[in-house]
């Protein structure tokens, strides 16, 4: 073990049969969680090149279950975010992508810090199971075409294991390890296409376009190296996506995306992902047949229909739901204003994030309870014009305090200017293997 450690310490490569011996070591029990941590830090400190990143990977994912899809007609995909604020785009597409004849199975996550989580979300439907056993998952994506699932103990028990520890001893962010860690669970969940938002800007892990860059490079990499198709998105994440930022405010949100009539910048990224998804796949390598049949699927309404089925599938109550959201029962409603006109100039996504935290909508540590109702509604975009006495959209809270405290870290995060700002794309990039 002190060699590995020193040999990363003095910033040399660690050969596949070391990263090998120690997670197997840590499994086991016979590397102690200070020799883990040692090495953890030098790697944050030193970086961990391809091949070590996917070597890491493939040891990560040996260590537990591998889920396998070839048996189905459709192509299998996949997609993840690497998280943001607002951002409910694998609510729209997986029904999407399953509206267009490919299967998704897709394993999500529960929030971390001030980003959200699918499982998070889905979990504000009544009744919504996200706990389905291997054979009905299997099952449901076999008849549906898509489920949505929280990863369940055996996948990838490694990265379970060590990501406990980076979070005890701030060694979560390490692109190497991030991406080993993102990668592991991709390829361990089976599908042969994968789609990867990585989110730039001040409400994501990643801050900058190098970095990022940089970052979706080894991704897809991984990947390629493990004969799986990913493509990689860099889209912008420094407004939040959409106006939705809450659990139950966000799946209403993600329907009326289903339904044709959603934000114009969740609606982009939701077609341009699936298109990629349609590509890659091999079901229309064009990338304009791609793009209509994506297009399609929302505008005929056979997405919102898949939508509806997977609800069913996995016993959401969606009618309930859609009677009285959770967000709309809560007693307090408070609209936000700034009270200056001119030109948004800045709608901070972390701003928006801690808002959420405050409320009652974020985890502060792992295991936490959230309040799945509280939320924020948000219409204003970079570039809009606002009155200084109009509303820029509204909070819900279940009290007075609560909501006064959100309004006042999300006003720290609003700027108008006299003069319009220039407008950065939301896709900044792609990368494909
Ligand atoms: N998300 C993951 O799945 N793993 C990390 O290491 C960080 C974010």
């Amino acid at each position: 073990m002190l060699d590995i450690i020193e040999a990363k310490k003095r910033g040399r490569a660690n050969s596949a049969s070391e990263l090998g011996a120690l997670v197997s070591g840590y499994l086991a029990g016979d590397v102690p969680d200070y020799q883990m941590s040692a090495w953890l830090m030098a790697v944050c400190l030193r970086g961990m090149d391809q091949t070590e990143a996917t070597a890491l990977t493939d040891i990560f994912v040996a260590s537990g279950t591998e889920l396998a899809w070839e048996s189905l007609s459709a192509p299998a995909v996949d997609k993840h975010s690497t998280g943001g604020v607002g951002d409910k785009t694998s609510l729209v597409v997986v029904p999407l992508a399953a509206a267009c004849g490919l299967a998704a199975p897709k394993v999500s996550g529960r929030g971390l810090a001030f980003t959200g989580g699918t499982i998070d979300k889905l979990e504000s439907i009544p009744g919504f199971r996200v706990d389905l056993t291997a054979r009905e998952f299997q099952r449901q994506v076999e008849e549906v075409g898509a489920a949505i699932v929280a990863q369940s103990a055996d996948l990838v028990p490694a990265d379970r294991a060590i990501y406990e520890l980076r979070d005890a001893t701030g060694t979560v962010a390490s692109p190497g390890l991030i991406a080993a860690s993102i990668m592991s669970k991709k390829l361990a969940a089976g599908a042969g296409t994968i789609a990867i938002d990585v989110k730039v800007g001040s409400g994501a892990f990643m801050p900058d376009y190098e970095s990022a860059i940089d970052f979706a490079d080894m991704l897809v990499g991984i990947g390629r190296s493990a004969g799986r198709k990913v493509r990689a998105f860099l889209t912008d994440m420094n407004q939040p996506l959409g106006f939705a930022v809450g659990h139950s405010v966000e799946v209403s949100e993600a329907l009326d995306v289903l339904q044709g009539k959603g934000p114009q910048d969740v609606t982009e990224l939701a077609l341009t992902i699936v298109s990629g998804l349609i590509r890659d796949s091999g079901l229309r390598p064009a990338p304009r047949a791609a793009r209509e049949r994506a297009e399609r699927a929302i505008s005929s309404g056979t997405a919102e229909a898949k939508f509806r089925e997977i609800m069913r599938a996995q016993s959401g109550d969606l009618e309930a739901f859609e009677r009285e959201p959770p967000h709309e029962r809560l007693p307090v409603r408070l609209p936000i204003q700034l009270g200056r006109g001119g030109y948004v100039t800045r709608v901070d996504a972390r701003a928006a994030g801690r808002a959420l935290s405050l409320l009652g909508g974020a985890r502060k540590v792992k295991g936490e309870s959230i309040d799945h109702a509280a939320g924020l509604y948000i219409t204003k975009k970079v570039g809009d014009p606002v009155a200084s006495d109009e509303d820029w959209g509204w909070i819900a809270a279940r009290d007075e305090d609560s909501a006064r405290q959100a309004l006042a870290a999300l006003r720290e995060g609003l700027s108008v200017a006299d003069s319009p700002p220039p407008i950065s794309n939301l896709i900044l990039d792609q990368v494909t293997g």
